[in-house]
């Protein structure tokens, strides 16, 4: 019987289980295909860590958060984290090893969901042979350029939103400034995004470096104006002009760096710097976690409905993709070149400017 394999890579995020549900029924039910999910990424792929997937295995998954297939951030073959007899971890290339299981597994496609990780790697395997490759893009940060949304993201916004109505409350109570950390690593999606759904006062975002005497002028502005409190939203990969990027843990060969501490970092430089009362939030995974929203099922099946269509049209090398409002199928190379970053003069950061957000730059 003709087989099909599908795996989730990198960080997970809501609407993961829409796309493994939206393959396994069309692949199934309109092909009469088999479907191999294959375990927490790539590194199930090294491992063969393998489990069938049927329309049965996949009932009332749509609506739950994270990926049941498992992911891993660090499955990245060309650089694996290899356990040694004695202990040590060595890092390896099992990419051989990798594209040999691929062969035993005779898929007639794999469909990979990821970021510009899973599908930089995914372009690699294609490179060294393994042509028969279809990607769905996902990830809550939303930076990338094959699709106008990613799966995740506008969650992660629905959950950033929900946040700031409650930090507003609070804020006003106490007459606070509260700036609220939200992920996007060097892309300000959610920031900007849930900033203007969330009536933010102050977005910054990784594409704008800021000024931090424009923020507490804004500040001043809104006190001037009998206003005595204001909500920041601040991208983890925010910086100060001049300033560097806010890392929690630098990468490695095996994994990317973490970002993280822009919040507290703000807050440390506003309260040195004027007499407001300053607190910091990090939202940190709760924008991962959870069900998915509407939009992001919706989405999810679209693209596991299409993935398995360029399956079947011998489609491959190519992403599922967004593009207003109809799903297309994009070369993996447009998804991994460069990441999608907000234009600084365009309409997003003109709509924040014009209803008077600062953007601190
Ligand atoms: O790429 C998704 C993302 O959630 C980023 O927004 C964030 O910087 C990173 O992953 C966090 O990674 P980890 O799950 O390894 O902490």
């Amino acid at each position: 019987m003709t087989r099909i394999g599908i795996l989730t890579g990198g960080g997970d995020c809501p609407g993961l289980n829409g796309v493994i549900r939206a393959v396994t029924l069309h692949a199934r039910q309109t092909y009469g295909w088999e479907i191999v999910g294959i375990r927490n990424g790539f590194e199930g792929l090294y491992e063969e860590v393998y489990e069938d997937l049927t329309p049965a295995r996949v009932q009332n998954v749509l609506p739950r958060g994270g990926t049941m297939l498992g992911s891993s951030n660090r499955a990245n073959p060309f650089a694996y984290p290899v356990k040694l007899p004695d202990g040590r971890v060595e890092v390896h290339d099992v990419s051989s090893r990798c594209l040999a299981n691929l062969a035993k597994l005779a898929l007639h496609g794999l469909v990979i969901v990821g970021g510009d990780g899973t599908m930089s790697f995914g372009q690699k395997f294609i490179q060294r042979g393994a042509t028969r490759i279809v990607g769905v893009p996902k990830t809550i940060d939303n930076d990338l350029e094959a699709t106008d949304y990613t799966v995740g993201f506008q969650t992660a916004v629905e959950v950033v939103v929900q946040a700031l109505e409650r930090l507003h409350t609070t804020a006003e109570s106490h007459e606070r400034i509260m700036i609220v950390e939200v992920m996007g690593r060097y892309a300000g999606w959610i920031a900007l995004t849930s900033g203007l759904a969330g009536g933010a006062h102050v977005v910054l975002i990784p594409e704008i470096d800021y000024d931090l005497d424009r923020i507490i002028d804004s500040f001043h502005r809104r006190h001037g104006r009998g206003v005595s409190y204001s909500i920041v939203v601040v991208a983890e990969g925010a910086k100060p002009k001049g300033g560097a990027l806010a890392v929690a843990t630098p990468g490695d060969a095996t994994k990317q760096e973490k970002l993280g501490g822009a919040a507290q970092r703000l807050a440390e430089a506003i309260s040195a710097k004027s007499e407001y009362e300053v607190r910091s939030t990090v939202l940190g995974h709760v924008q991962r976690g959870g069900a998915p929203c509407a939009f992001d099922r919706e989405l999810a099946t679209r693209f596991g409905v299409r993935a398995v269509e360029m399956i079947a049209e011998g489609k491959f090398g190519h992403v599922t993709g967004l593009e207003n409002g109809k799903i297309v199928a994009v070369p993996i190379e447009k998804a991994v070149k460069k990441l999608k970053l907000i234009d600084p003069s365009g309409e997003l950061v003109r709509a924040a400017k014009g209803i008077g957000i600062e953007l601190g730059g």
